[in-house]
């Protein structure tokens, strides 16, 4: 296989790669710090500043007085302030941001405020908030058909309540801002955020300036997994709101702890679930309750909870469906955008749901996954009709391809040989709807320059995250254009050069801004056409451009792509486009809570192979066979990277990350030591990845589906995976649903004596 590489593989691995922290500094710059809230909820009823401003080398204290415009930062809804006023709601709240001539310095002033909060009552799960009525909105609701009828003709009934856990971001490059004050009040700020836009929108807003006056540069980031989405920009307006004041560079980057304690995370989940079966396995009626825990503010927290009832069936169709989000308001940091953004949470209760039922009824958990699959022309509970449904292709194809039978027999003789050691498979279709589920959201826009030597400037909204989609849009670009990769330039994401972009998110990146990229580099083809006609006096329609040269009727001409250039100069043909795509077809209505709101559909089947050490009840990742529908790949080595993370990240969350708060809203997993990411030893064994064969979908960019978040889910199979090792172990184990899986919970299940 051949696939053009990440275009910024060679400087990554050299360290010559620039994010934030890289960047020269310009020589009166100064240097931001939060200080932050050291308790979860309370009022403010003094902080003394005086020892922290008399220090020498600090420059200025901001606090909420400090804001010119409005002291707000919430997106979704009005209800996060910049700066805490008279109260604080959670544990690492912004109150105030330190600028000094060093870090150093900072730090030291910060050891220096002092603080007297009014404790109040601390909210730390979604279940105490719910009893006490703490929301951030009304609650969603999806119906399809009348669950609640059809229970009572149903041969099986099981309920069952389920927990998911939140998960750290993790990524490796922490928030951070580098704000340069320009002429005329105007500030330049070079940000780690996946939505420059939202970063622009937001400073002009706490600055009381308009848009216009600010500049969002973003070169790359060292890793976002959604929690730069929203959770980039307060940082950001800090360090502009100090420019503002003191007219000089600021730079802020959090250290990790700080960027641990005071960012919000995956959204942890409690969730209640009733599943409705006849004899045959076939699953007529779910009826589902999810209490998100949402965190102090709203952030992106409706949104995500709004996904989440979209994937509440995840791959399978039942035609009565009932569920119910809540948006749970408790003293943590804002929970925030993760990899999924909040299907992971749905996906895990109708596979729980799924795992209790076979268990009840004695059958492999596999059987009744099966025969519930999407076929075409099913609807989902939010009136989409499943089309280019490659559900049970993609579960077909990986028992075949990858012997499902055979796998399994291996595993039932490893059982029956090993009494210390139990192995366990499981199965773990996914469906993930692509598209921002906020309808307006979906649109991009591309710049493209064509200098007059003939080199390319590509321009768009995609911020590289590490998903690539630099090198996507240059292969976009490239094939559209007909010249070599190494006439192309990816420029950086700027808000002066594309404007009003939705954040790089929702795995819709490269379809998205790649479609603006088609749109504008066609354009140019069209007048370059005409150009060449002129030149080689020839018929427009037996013109083509490929290799760096002008084709004729499909045959090679002298003029290349440089003279070619050359002669449009001459004749003042424009060299420059701009061009806007919004995704055709989608759309949404909240007041009925139906529509069609995804482009398409990305699936997959996952088989999942594991070992549990059952005296230490530790477990190893034998393997992961996966069948994924990538339509047509137009980049396989860069996709399977991104089926490869993903499901790391799943894997991950669902069996070793352990977020914990104390009661008193503390983050105590506030450090490497105290959460455990997955690591080398920690990965699958194998992980063997089949793209299926289809012929992909218009929607997507080239037909090459998105695949950013969809391969996460993957890794829920290994919770059900471990569990049924648990249960070869201990027949008496009881099925928990109660995520991460971590060594401690399956040796307590190894061992647990209650049926
Ligand atoms: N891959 C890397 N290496 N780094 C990231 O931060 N973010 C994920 C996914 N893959 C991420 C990643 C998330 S949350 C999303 S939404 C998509 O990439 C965003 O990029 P895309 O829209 O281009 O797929
Ligand atoms: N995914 C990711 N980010 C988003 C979405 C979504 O569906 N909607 C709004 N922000
Ligand atoms: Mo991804 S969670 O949509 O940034």
């Amino acid at each position: 296989m051949k696939t053009m590489k990440n275009i910024d593989s060679f400087t990554h691995v050299r360290g010559e790669s620039l994010f934030v922290d890289d960047l020269i500094l310009r020589q009166d710059a100064l240097f931001g710090l939060c200080f932050d809230s050291p308790k979860a909820h309370g009022k403010i009823k003094s902080v003394d500043y005086s020892k922290a401003e008399a220090l020498e080398g600090v420059a200025k204290i901001f606090t909420y007085k400090d804001v010119l415009g409005e002291n707000q930062i919430g997106g979704i809804i009005q209800d996060e302030p910049l700066w805490a006023e008279d109260e604080v709601h959670f544990w690492g709240q912004p109150i105030a941001f330190i600028v000094a001539k060093t870090e150093a310095i900072a730090k030291k002033a910060r050891a220096l405020i002092t603080i007297e909060i009014e404790d109040l009552p601390v909210i730390t799960t979604a279940k105490d908030a719910k009893e006490k009525s703490s929301f951030i909105n009304a609650p969603r609701s999806f119906k399809l058909g009348d669950a609640t009828n059809t229970f009572l003709e149903c041969d099986y009934v099981f309920e069952g309540e389920t927990f998911s856990n939140g998960q750290e971001h993790l990524y490796l490059e922490t928030q951070g801002c580098y704000a340069i004050p320009q002429e005329n009040g105007t500030i330049k700020l070079i940000s780690s955020t996946q939505g420059p836009t939202a970063v622009q929108k937001t400073v002009a807003k706490v600055l009381g300036i308009p848009m216009h006056k600010i500049e969002v540069d973003v070169i790359r980031l060292g890793g976002g997994f959604g929690g730069k989405e929203d959770q980039a920009t307060p940082w950001a307006v800090m360090t502009a709101v100090a420019v503002q004041h003191l007219n000089c560079p600021v730079k802020y980057i959090l250290n990790r702890h700080d960027d641990l304690r005071m960012t919000g995370k995956r959204h942890p989940y409690n969730s209640f679930y009733k599943i409705g079966l006849t004899k045959d396995l076939k699953i007529k009626a779910f009826e589902v309750e999810f209490l998100q825990n949402s965190g102090a503010a709203a952030d992106l927290s409706p949104a995500i909870a709004e996904r989440t009832l979209f994937h509440a069936t995840n791959s399978y169709f039942i035609p009565n469906v009932s569920s119910t989000v809540f948006s749970c308001k408790t003293n943590l940091p804002p929970n925030t955008a993760f990899r999924g953004f909040g299907g992971p949470q749905g996906m895990f209760v109708i596979e729980s749901a799924i795992a209790d039922a076979a268990d009840k009824i004695g059958v492999n958990k596999r059987h009744i996954q099966e025969v519930n699959l999407l076929a075409e022309n099913d609807e989902f509970s939010y009136g989409q009709i499943a089309t280019q449904v490659e559900a049970k292709n993609t579960w077909f194809t990986a028992k075949v391809k990858f012997d499902l039978e055979q796998l399994e027999q291996e595993v039932i003789s490893f059982n029956k040989e090993n009494k210390r050691h139990k192995k366990g498979v499981s199965l773990m279709p996914i469906a993930f709807g692509i598209s921002f589920t906020n309808t307006q959201m979906n649109h991009a826009r591309a710049l493209i320059h064509i200098y007059q030597d003939g080199s390319v400037g590509v321009s768009t909204g995609a911020v590289e995250m590490g998903q690539s989609v630099n090198t996507k849009m240059l292969q976009v670009a490239q094939l559209v254009l007909g010249i070599s990769a190494s006439k192309i330039k990816l420029e950086t994401t700027n808000t002066t050069r594309v404007a009003n972009t939705s954040p790089s998110a929702a795995s819709s990146t490269a379809d998205l801004n790649g479609k603006a990229v088609e749109m504008a580099c066609n354009s140019l083809i069209e007048r370059l056409t005409k150009v060449a006609s002129k030149v080689l006096q020839c018929d427009e329609i037996d013109i083509s451009i490929d290799e760096d040269f002008v084709f004729v009727g499909g045959k090679r001409s002298s003029l290349s792509w440089e003279e070619l250039i050359n002669q449009a100069m001459v004749q003042r043909v424009a060299l420059s486009e701009n061009a806007h795509y919004a995704t055709p077809i989608i759309h949404f209505d909240k007041t009925k809570e139906k529509g069609h709101p995804f482009a398409y559909h990305v699936y997959g089947t996952a088989i999942t192979t594991v070992t549990v050490d059952c005296l230490r009840g530790t477990y190893e990742i034998d393997s992961v066979k996966i069948v994924h529908d990538f339509g047509k790949s137009m980049n396989l080595g860069i996709d399977l990277g991104q089926v490869e993370g993903g499901l790391a990240q799943g894997i991950g969350w669902m069996t070793m990350e352990e977020i914990a708060y104390g009661l008193d809203g503390r983050l105590l997993s506030n450090a490497l030591s105290t959460y455990k990411v997955p690591d080398i030893f920690s990965a699958p064994k194998t992980i063997e990845t089949i793209p299926l064969e289809t012929e992909g979908n218009d929607m997507a960019i080239k037909k090459s589906k998105a695949v950013g978040e969809p391969p996460l889910m993957y890794g829920i199979g290994a919770y059900f995976a471990i569990q049924q090792a648990v249960k070869e172990f201990n027949p008496n184990y009881k099925l928990k649903f109660h995520s991460p899986f971590t060594p401690e919970k399956v040796l307590m299940g190894l061992y647990s004596k209650e049926s």
